[in-house]
């Protein structure tokens, strides 16, 4: 399973990529806006700085809702640097920039699935991956995980080629449970990918064994 970072903060951006895990970077108007960039020239510069930064796929979202100006829009984000991916809204219009982008060498990434019709029509539409909002869907009071597994399952059976990408990454087990479900990917806020590392018997273990170090050193 890939992961990649969900933030536009350059900080923790370069934190994680310089664990040497780090296979990309995904983010959205919401996560751009809490930078407090302004302005489609900052907009390009920010996704130019993070592709300079991490030698992976980045997610870079159109913020207009109609298929001509998602086209205009997505092929400026392209232009940047050949790892970026387009991110597009799972709207109808959003299907046909899909398609149109598949079609054109351009790849991407539908975001705001929370249903497996929705994953099924991505996959049509020939993107390269579909975005599922686990914590959102959770926080609704259904299962994000469940529909990890229910993607997996048609897309194996059905044989496409679109990686499940599971974002709305909210806590640690999210990244193992979706591991478990046969994600592709996992894009996840830093505070999650450095929860993986924890364990109150690692910490335990390793002041013992730097204690009984000092016996011969
Ligand atoms: C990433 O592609 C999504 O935009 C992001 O994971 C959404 O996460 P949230 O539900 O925490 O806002």
């Amino acid at each position: 399973m890939k992961f990649f970072i969900d933030t536009a903060n350059l900080d923790q951006i370069k934190e994680a990529n310089d664990l040497g895990i780090l296979d990309g970077v995904t983010t959205n108007p919401s996560l751009m806006a809490k930078e407090g960039i302004k302005g489609i020239d900052a907009v390009m510069q920010h996704y130019k700085t993070i592709c300079e930064l991490v030698d992976g796929d980045i997610s870079a979202e159109v913020v207009s809702t109609d298929f001509a100006t998602m086209i205009e829009e997505g092929k400026k984000f392209a232009a940047i640097h050949k790892n970026i991916v387009v991110k597009v809204p799972m709207i109808k219009d959003g299907i046909k920039a899909l398609k149109w982008f598949t079609d054109n060498g351009i790849r991407t990434n539908c975001t705001l699935v929370f249903s497996a019709g929705q994953a099924i029509l991505a996959a049509k539409a020939g993107a390269t991956y579909v975005s599922p909002f686990i914590g959102r869907i959770d926080d609704s009071g259904w299962d994000g995980i469940e529909l990890i597994h229910q993607i997996r399952q048609i897309y194996s059976v059905q044989g496409f080629n679109t990686e499940i990408l599971a974002a709305s990454i909210r806590y640690p087990n999210h990244i193992i449970k979706c591991a478990e479900a046969g994600a592709d990917v996992c894009t996840c806020p830093l505070s999650s990918i450095l929860g993986l590392l924890k364990h109150p018997l690692t910490d335990i273990g390793l002041a013992q064994f730097l204690e009984d170090a000092k016996k011969f050193a």
